[in-house]
C-alpha cells in the first residue's frame, strides 16, 4: 500500500449518534491534486480532521504513505502538510520567527529550519513582509503563512480545507496562484472546496461527496466529459424580439433559456457533441446570426447539481 493517502470504510458518528462520515473509502494517487468536493454539512472537515489527528476515528481506516494514521498518528503527520481552518498566529511575531518557532516544535534543526524558512517564504511569495508582524496582515496574507507553515517540514502531502474560502478576490487569485505551484512542485495534495471553478483550474481529480457518502469520483477532465449538460452562450448580431424569444422557447425548445439582453442568451444542451452542434444549425435555421457560439466554464456545476438532487 503505497499510495499517499488511503481512506477505507471510514466513518464517524457525532455525539447522538449522527453519522457525519458514512463508510468512506477514497485513495489519492501520488502527485495527484485531489479536490474534496460537497455541499455544506457533506462531512469534508470531518474526514480531514481525522486524517490530520484533530478529531478520533469511529471506525475505519487512514493510511499516510502506508502508515495506520490511527495507530501511529505521530509517524503519520510527520508526512502531512494541513491547513485546516482560519489559521491562528502569534500576532507579534513574524512569518520568519512563526516558521522558526513551529521548525522547533517539529523537531527541525536549525540549519534545515534556516534554509526552509526561506523556501517557503519564497513559495508564498511573501518575502516582503517576512520581518513584518502577522498582526497587520490581512486574511490572504495569513493564508500564504498557513500554506508556508504547512510545507515547512518537507511533507510530501498537503491536505487543505477549503484554502480560498472567506478571502476577496485578490486573496483567492494569489492562494491559487500558489495551488498551482505547489502542483508544479510534485505535492500530493488533497483539498476540499466548496469552488467548482477552482477545482476546474487547478486539481487532476475531484472526489465528491454527499452526507459522508462519495457520490462521485474521478479525473476532473473525464467528469466535465461526462456531463450531460452544458451550458450555451450565444451572442447574436440581429436584435432577439419577443416573436424570436417565443420561437427559442416553443419551437425549439431550449431548455434554460436565459435571454440577457437583445444580442445574447443563454440554454442548455442536453447530450453530446451531436446534440451541440445540432443546435447551432437549429438556431441559425431560425433566422439567428450567430456571432459566437460557446460553452460557459459552468459545465462541473450542472453535473455536481445533478449528482447532488440525485443522493439527496
Ligand atoms: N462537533 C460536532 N458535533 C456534532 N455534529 C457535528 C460536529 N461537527 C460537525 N458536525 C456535523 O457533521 C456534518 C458534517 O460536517 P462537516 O463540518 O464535516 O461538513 P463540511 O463538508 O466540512 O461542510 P462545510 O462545507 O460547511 O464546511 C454536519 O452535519 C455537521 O453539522
Ligand atoms: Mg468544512
Amino acid at each position: 500500500m503505497t499510495e499517499p493517502i488511503v481512506i477505507e470504510g471510514l466513518v464517524k458518528t457525532y455525539k447522538g449518534g449522527f453519522r457525519a462520515v458514512d463508510n468512506l473509502s477514497l485513495t489519492v494517487p501520488r502527485k495527484g491534486f485531489v479536490g474534496f468536493l460537497g455541499p455544506n454539512g457533506a462531512g469534508k472537515t470531518t474526514t480531514i480532521k481525522m486524517a490530520t489527528n484533530m478529531l478520533t476515528v469511529t471506525s475505519g481506516h487512514i493510511y499516510i504513505n502506508g502508515v495506520d494514521a490511527v495507530e501511529q498518528p505521530k509517524k503519520a503527520l510527520a508526512e502531512i502538510g494541513a491547513v485546516v481552518e482560519t489559521p491562528e498566529f502569534y500576532p507579534y511575531l513574524t512569518p520568519m520567527e512563526t516558521l522558526e518557532y513551529l521548525g522547533k516544535l517539529r523537531g527541525m534543526s536549525s540549519a534545515d529550519i534556516k534554509r526552509r524558512s526561506k523556501d517557503v517564504i519564497e513559495l508564498v511569495k511573501m518575502e516582503e513582509f517576512k520581518d513584518k508582524r502577522i498582526g497587520q496582515f490581512s486574511k490572504g496574507m495569513k493564508q500564504r503563512i498557513a500554506i508556508a507553515q504547512a510545507v515547512l517540514h518537507e511533507p510530501s502531502i498537503i491536505i487543505l480545507d477549503e484554502p480560498t474560502s472567506g478571502l476577496d478576490p485578490r486573496g483567492m487569485f494569489e492562494v491559487r496562484q500558489i495551488l498551482n505551484d505547489l502542483k508544479k512542485a510534485d505535492f500530493t495534495v488533497f483539498m476540499s472546496s466548496h469552488m467548482l471553478n477552482e477545482v476546474q483550474e487547478v486539481c487532476t481529480h475531484a472526489y465528491l461527496i454527499n452526507r459522508g457518502r462519495l457520490v462521485k469520483s474521478g479525473l476532473v477532465s473525464d467528469l466535465i466529459n461526462e456531463t450531460k449538460a452544458k451550458k450555451i452562450e450565444v451572442r447574436v448580431s440581429n436584435p432577439i424580439g419577443p416573436e424570436m424569444t417565443a420561437t427559442l422557447a416553443n419551437t425549439l425548445n431550449l431548455k434554460g433559456l436565459f435571454v440577457n439582453g437583445p444580442y445574447q442568451f443563454t440554454f442548455d444542451v442536453i447530450g453530446g457533441d451531436e446534440e451541440q452542434a445540432k443546435a447551432l444549425l437549429d438556431l441559425q435555421a431560425a433566422g439567428l446570426n450567430i456571432v459566437s457560439f460557446k460553452e460557459s466554464g459552468v459545465a462541473l456545476e450542472t453535473f455536481y447539481m445533478s449528482l447532488i438532487a440525485e443522493t439527496r
